[in-house]
């Protein structure tokens, strides 16, 4: 199959782990999901909300984000969100998706901005998305905050060969530096590189500057900028996405065989079952003790 045969293949599996989960079924699935970890306000969950396309993150300075957030983006023809807390509850405005991240945060951490290691799953359907799972955390910060484990940096990914490098607020920089070594995989070398980045501003936030427009900006500053204009290709939001959904469409290309097998047993073992119960008078009183049992 091409590459949309995958991305179908990815939505059938996100459905199967649902189900899985609702019906206690013993088969698991593992994707990989993909942690956004990084200092608080560096902007995290600003990137997490670019690739919705909608304002629904709480956000701003300090830690905002108290709670892990499981975000699940699933590429489908009409656009809603819905949580895990409240299955069957579509969300079609994402105002109240935030107003629900901010309740159900607040309902475990208290009003006195503790933090949670208890994540809110959130799932957001919609045309614009690729599908991804994505996590966001709460900021790390050098000491340790509330419920998060000291050693918090070191858990995401030792190694670093997981870990893509995201550099935020480029914007920012003072005029006449830049951030090309970082960029170009020179200064820090990570095995799976950089992609810069720029967000809204908390001016554009509250002007209510919408994300398409953001991301034109966004775009318009790469190919403008003398030190960053030879690789605007590889630079932005849209490519981040990009990436991850190849990372994350690799991964399961790679565990496709262990899965089909895992598949295929539980199947065989569920034939056996139906078979053991198959030509059962379904009023027979002794098929019925056996259900039960
Ligand atoms: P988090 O704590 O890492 O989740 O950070 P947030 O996404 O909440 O962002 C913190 C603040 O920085 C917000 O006011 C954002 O609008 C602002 N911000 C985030 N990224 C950028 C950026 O690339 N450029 C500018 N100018 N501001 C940004
Ligand atoms: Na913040
Ligand atoms: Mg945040």
């Amino acid at each position: 199959t091409g590459n949309s045969g995958m991305e179908h293949l990815i939505f059938v599996i996100n459905q199967l782990q649902d189900a899985c989960a609702s019906s206690g079924t013993s088969i698991r699935i593992d994707l990989p999901q993909i942690a956004v970890v990084g200092s608080q306000s560096a902007g995290k969950s600003s990137v997490l909300e670019n690739f919705v396309g909608r304002d629904f993150l709480p956000r701003g300075s300090g830690i905002v984000t108290r709670r892990p957030l499981i975000l699940q983006l699933m590429n489908y023809q009409t656009e809603y969100a819905e949580f895990g807390h409240i299955r069957g509850k579509k969300f079609v405005n994402f105002d109240e998706v935030r107003r629900e991240i901010e309740v159900e945060t607040d309902r475990l951490t208290g009003q006195n901005k503790g933090i949670s290691n208890v994540p809110i799953t959130l799932r957001v359907y919609s045309p614009q998305v690729l599908n991804l799972t994505l996590v966001d955390l709460p900021g790390m910060t050098k000491v340790a905050v509330g419920d998060q484990p000291p050693d918090i940096e070191q858990q995401a990914d030792p190694s670093g060969s997981r870990t893509i490098g995201v550099l935020t607020k480029l914007d920012l920089m003072d005029a006449g530096t830049d951030a090309r070594d970082v960029l170009e995989n020179r200064f820090l070398p990570l095995r799976r590189g950089y992609v810069g980045v720029v967000n809204r501003s908390q001016k554009d936030v509250d002007g209510r500057k919408d994300i398409s427009s953001a991301m034109a900006a966004e775009r318009k500053f790469f190919l403008g900028h003398p030190a960053y204009r030879h690789m605007a290709e590889r630079m932005g939001t849209a490519h981040l996405q990009r990436c991850l959904n190849q990372q994350l469409v690799g991964h399961i290309r790679d565990t496709l065989p262990t899965l089909r097998a895992a598949l295929q047993s539980r199947l065989t073992e569920l034939e056996a079952e139906h078979r053991a119960f198959g030509g059962l008078d379904p009023d027979d009183p002794n098929a019925k003790a056996k259900i039960m049992a």
